[in-house]
């Protein structure tokens, strides 16, 4: 299937999604403290997405058995809700949530540290946000593709740390993953040409240390080899002529 380019009543529909998301992410940032348990993130947060009139997109994806994927530490993505991990002092949480409104899409990540954190911890927090936005200040209809590759694998790896091969960005619509796949590194070629009404999810995926993953016997959860800690950052934005405008995110 090609790159689909989206019309105007389908781009709406994303921007409600987005902005629903978005609104969710703030609402479970402001839950994220000592003592709470990824399963109860992850009742939370299928409540507000459902009371916002919303289906959880990643809910049975594939068997996936929750709506969020509530990511610990050392784990990379994917990580499976349980009322049994409790966060403390000093960890740092990565959400994963995905939403449909009216048929469409929108898919966005963020990572909080759980009360006080290292200066460490923080700066992998930071630099994994900011490569994102390294990344989309090349997404502009006419630019290539692996132009935002490029420009996130260079942010980060400039501050010393890695991205994460194994997992990429993609597009997004009617279906949560669409063509495009979008490394945040480097590949052979220029990857294709971005065009107004192209709808993607960018989300880098940043290790302390070496960029290597395993994945744990669940079958689902994602992490470093190394042990050393991972943080993700995602939303889904529209090519535009101009700036891309991001769908998941709200003004705070
Ligand atoms: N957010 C993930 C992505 O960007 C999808 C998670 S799929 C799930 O591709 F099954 F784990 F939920
Ligand atoms: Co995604």
């Amino acid at each position: 299937m090609a790159i689909t380019i989206k019309s105007h009543s389908e781009i709406e529909k994303m921007r409600e999604a987005g902005k629903i998301l978005a609104d969710v992410h703030d609402r479970l940032g402001e839950i994220i403290e000592p003592g709470i348990s990824t399963l109860d993130i992850d009742r939370k947060g299928e409540e507000m997405i459902r009371k916002a009139g919303c289906i959880p997109s990643f809910l049975n994806y594939e068997g996936y058995p929750a709506s969020i994927c509530v990511s610990v530490n050392d784990e990379v993505v994917h990580g499976i809700p349980n009322k049994k991990n409790i966060l403390k002092e000093g960890d740092i949480v990565s959400l994963d949530a995905g939403v449909i409104y009216e048929g469409y899409h929108s898919d966005a990540a963020r990572t909080y540290g759980v009360g006080q954190i290292s200066d460490e911890d923080q700066r992998l927090i930071d630099i994994t946000r900011e490569s994102f936005f390294e990344g989309i200040k090349l997404a502009t209809a006419g630019n290539h593709l692996h132009d935002i590759s490029q420009a996130i694998q260079k942010y980060v790896e400039d501050a010393g740390f890695s991205v994460v091969r194994d997992l990429v960005g993609h597009g997004i619509g009617s279906n949560l993953h669409e063509e495009p796949q979008i490394p945040n590194f480097k590949t052979v070629g220029r990857g294709p040409k971005l065009r107004e009404g192209m709808t993607l999810a960018i989300e880098p995926m940043v290790n302390i240390g070496d960029w290597k993953v395993w994945i744990l016997e669940d079958d689902w959860t994602v992490v470093t080899r190394d042990g050393s800690k991972s943080a993700h950052y995602e939303n889904t934005i529209l090519i535009t002529d101009k700036e891309p405008e991001i769908l998941s995110l709200t003004a705070k």
